[in-house]
């Protein structure tokens, strides 16, 4: 293959993520691909992000000896260990206005210092929610800009349209509007979406608190025009007629997903590079739920997971776990320590009585690892991008809870478009819980499994040698290298 037996090129990439999980995650996949192929590539950390990678992820498993191309640099986000805000929707927003403040220059700085040995950046991917930080530093040392953003194309296109709904007075969304209104002019999805299916953010008068305003929301989508080059994190059979219309706006855009299927397929088919211990977790990683997997039922358990950002109050952490433990199935549930605010008391006998029956509740799991496990049937996510692509890899049906940003619209994807679950957006109560449980894991059980086992196996072609995604990353190495410079 080529990766192993090129020598390293001359072109070099600065891959700079918004220092959060979700976002981290995916932009260190594409970086290792990238290594994979010999291309010089600099992460661009935040000190806390990289600190918890190196506790949490064994971040030392990217050693010189497997990825002799992959440089680590951290910046200085000004937040110890005790004082970091966390990845909450608020906790977001510091970062995020921290960043904007101090990004460019700690980015400049990082552009001039030069590594003995290593060729000069010749290209930057940032991450597009921030792209704007990066669009004068890379015009002022004349390299390439790539932006990539790290949400779906849905989602990514409904933020684009956004202008037009307001022209057509389709937005704003008002207090009393109806939630179930239609909204007619987003090209390649007409008549899909309601109100409560376009990104939160596009809300009014909702108690979700919003890390960006709309404007910014908008402004920061535009922006992606002005970049080389675009990437997405999806795969063609997964979002084409969505993809289309954003192709007609972004003519080098490149769908490179599902990014982690991409990158474990890649490495199998590299002697050179084999799996390696590395995951990209800045939590510590309970592994104690694979030994309680192992003694499961195939197909018996439902995964739950709400991610890495997602807060809920007591009440709703009640209802769901009074529905999981009424539906009388086996579950593992990540509970992590913020994820309610204030922590839980009071639990009902019967309900601590169930758990210990069929469930585990733990901190942090190994996601991909246990969606891939037999034993697990089902996932209640919610409906973040990462999640939802690695339980389309691993062919499990989702019952969708989302909560805010991308999530609104995924879901109804994935219930409404590649009928891959079902979609419990804005309802919290246990009787629902419990009849989407039963309807997931018995009911529709057949019908959910065969449409996902379809699409994980679209997902695989995507990433498989004449695949899509496989084919656009090696057209985006190509983009790369023609500009890299010795
Ligand atoms: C959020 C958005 O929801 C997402 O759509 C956007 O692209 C990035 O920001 P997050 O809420 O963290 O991200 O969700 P998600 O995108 O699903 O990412 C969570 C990641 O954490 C997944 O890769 C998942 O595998 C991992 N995870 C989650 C674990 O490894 N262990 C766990 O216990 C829970």
């Amino acid at each position: 293959m080529e990766e192993n037996s090129a020598s390293a090129s001359t072109a070099h990439v600065l891959i700079f993520p918004l220092p959060a999980q979700g976002h981290v995650n995916s932009m260190l996949k594409l970086a290792q691909l990238l290594a994979l192929h010999n291309l010089h590539v600099t992460f661009l950390n935040t000190e806390y992000i990289h600190n918890r990678l190196t506790r949490f992820g064994n971040i030392q498993a990217l050693s010189a000896a497997s990825y002799p191309t992959l440089h680590f640099k951290t910046i200085s986000d000004s937040y110890t260990e005790n004082q970091h805000p966390g990845f909450g929707s608020s906790g977001i927003k510091d970062v995020f206005t921290s960043l904007s403040l101090y990004g460019k220059p700690l980015l400049r700085e990082v552009l001039a210092s030069q590594s003995a040995g290593i060729p000069k950046v010749s290209c930057i991917i940032v991450d597009g929610v921030f792209g704007s930080l990066a669009t004068d530093v890379a015009a002022e040392f004349g390299i390439q800009l790539i932006h990539f953003r790290t949400i779906s194309a849905c989602c990514y296109w409904a933020y684009f349209c956004a202008p037009r709904l307001f022209e057509t007075n389709e937005l704003p969304i008002r207090g009393d509007d109806d939630m179930d209104r239609i909204i007619k002019n987003i090209p390649g999805m007409e008549n899909l979406l309601r109100c409560r299916d376009l990104p939160s953010f596009y809300r009014e008068g909702k108690e979700i608190d919003k890390p960006l305003s709309l404007d910014s929301i908008i402004s920061m989508t535009l922006q992606s025009l002005e970049a080389d080059a675009f990437i997405l994190n999806t795969f063609d059979d997964l979002e084409g007629s969505v993809l289309s219309q954003i192709r007609l706006h972004f003519p080098k855009l490149f769908t490179l997903g599902p990014l982690h299927h991409h990158l474990n397929t890649r490495k199998t088919t590299s002697s050179e590079h084999p799996s390696n211990s590395f995951k990209s977790s800045l939590y510590e990683v309970d592994r104690s739920c694979m030994t309680w997997l192992d003694s499961q039922a195939k197909g018996s358990v439902i995964y739950v997971s709400f991610g890495s950002t997602t807060s809920m109050k007591k009440e709703q952490m009640m209802e769901i776990w009074h529905g999981l433990v009424n539906s009388n199935k086996r579950f593992l549930w990540v509970v992590r320590p913020d994820t309610v605010a204030g922590g839980i008391e009071g639990v009902a006998v019967e309900v601590e009585e169930g758990t210990k029956e069929r469930g585990l509740i733990v901190g942090w799991v190994p996601q991909e690892e246990v969606l891939a496990h037999e034993a697990v049937g089902g996932f209640l996510t919610h409906s973040g991008w990462n999640s939802t692509l690695e339980s389309v890899v691993a062919g499990v049906p989702m019952i969708c809870w989302p909560y805010f940003a991308d999530q609104q619209v995924n879901s109804r994807f994935v219930s409404e478009v590649w009928k891959l679950g079902l979609d419990m957006k804005d309802v919290c109560d246990r009787n629902v819980v419990e009849k989407m449980v039963n309807e997931l894991m018995d009911g529709r059980r057949e019908e959910f499994q065969r449409s996902a086992k379809k699409m994980a196996l679209l997902a695989n072609k995507s990433v498989s040698q004449g695949g899509s995604s496989h084919s656009n990353l090696d057209d985006l190495i190509g983009f790369i290298k023609s500009r890299g410079r010795g």
